[in-house]
């Protein structure tokens, strides 16, 4: 497995692998990895025959008061995490590289970009998809590998991809969780033992949600928000919930009656930590 850091060399590499048609897989990281994004690279590795995985923690889609310098960093550990899971190449380039002196044009998805996470954090997916952008055209994959946990940045990030012509298969694989439901997150080591714990109000309460369409046939939105907040303020009293949004999958749009293409979002601060997740409401899977 190679490890490159300079554009260069990576676009030389890129080339050349192209040139000998072989099928690029990329997945886009910032390090830290866990079994979510293992479980990414193993895709692309199903979909590819050369996977590149990059490791870049992107200052552009962090505000300045978030956790850009806090975020958790550990190369060597991920390095061997990407080796192992079947990984050929591990590119990690330099923030200097990326964004040199001068640097002024970005990317921006207009509608979709705007609601839930875009609209309380509202240059991030201008930052995720200049630099997403900027990834494509390092490496030149004919797939690329991102986690329905971050489900708005994957359709975000589709959306970029069809309007810039780009030939590139974007590839939305299921969220990985811990054992009791946890959506996993490189921001879940933030917490101590009883944090944690109570960090599990997330799922529990889109768990609640899901059961309360499959069981009640409830499907008024504010009804399950309702019953959601009251859940996640029982587990965990301080939790600020930031939004807890009803929306159509594919255009984001909000849907006061649940139907077969709504999904539930959540953005909650647990004891300071702002975390995501979402579900489907109907239909199999992510119930544990
Ligand atoms: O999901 C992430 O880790 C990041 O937003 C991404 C896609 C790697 C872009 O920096």
């Amino acid at each position: 497995m190679k490890v490159v850091s300079s554009i260069i060399q990576m676009r030389k590499i890129t080339r050349t692998l192209a040139a000998d048609r072989k099928k690029i897989g990329l997945v886009p990281t910032m390090g830290f990895l866990h079994e979510g994004h293992l479980s990414l690279i193993r895709r692309a590795v199903r979909f590819s025959d050369i996977v590149i995985v990059s490791i870049f923690v992107n200052p552009a889609q962090f505000a300045p008061d978030e956790d850009f310098e806090a975020y958790p960093r550990d190369e060597k550990n991920d390095i061997n995490k990407i080796k192992s899971t079947g990984g050929d190449i591990v590119f990690i380039p330099k923030v200097s590289d990326i964004y040199p002196d001068n640097f002024q044009t970005y990317v921006d998805v207009e509608i979709i970009a705007k609601s839930l996470e875009g609209k309380s954090r509202p240059l991030h997916f201008r930052g995720v998809t200049t630099i997403v952008a900027k990834l494509f055209n390092i490496t030149r994959p004919d797939i690329a590998v991102f986690g329905l946990k971050d489900y708005q940045q994957a359709i975000v990030i589709r959306q970029m991809t069809r309007d810039l012509g780009l030939p590139i298969k974007i590839i939305i694989a299921p969220t990985v969780r811990e054992k009791d439901g946890l959506a996993m997150s490189s921001r879940n080591c933030y917490f101590n033992p009883e944090q944690r714990k109570e960090a599990v109000c997330l799922y529990e309460s889109l768990r609640i949600a899901k059961r309360a369409v499959k069981d009640e046939k409830i499907i008024d939105s504010a009804v399950l928000k309702g019953r959601m907040i009251k859940l996640i303020q029982s587990i965990c009293p301080t939790a600020e919930i930031d939004y807890i949004a009803f929306t159509d999958f594919e255009s984001i749009i909000p849907v006061k009656k649940v139907n077969k293409n709504t999904i539930c979002s959540l953005a909650v601060k647990i004891h300071g930590v702002r975390l995501i997740d979402n579900m489907k409401m109907t239909g199999r899977g992510q119930l544990l």
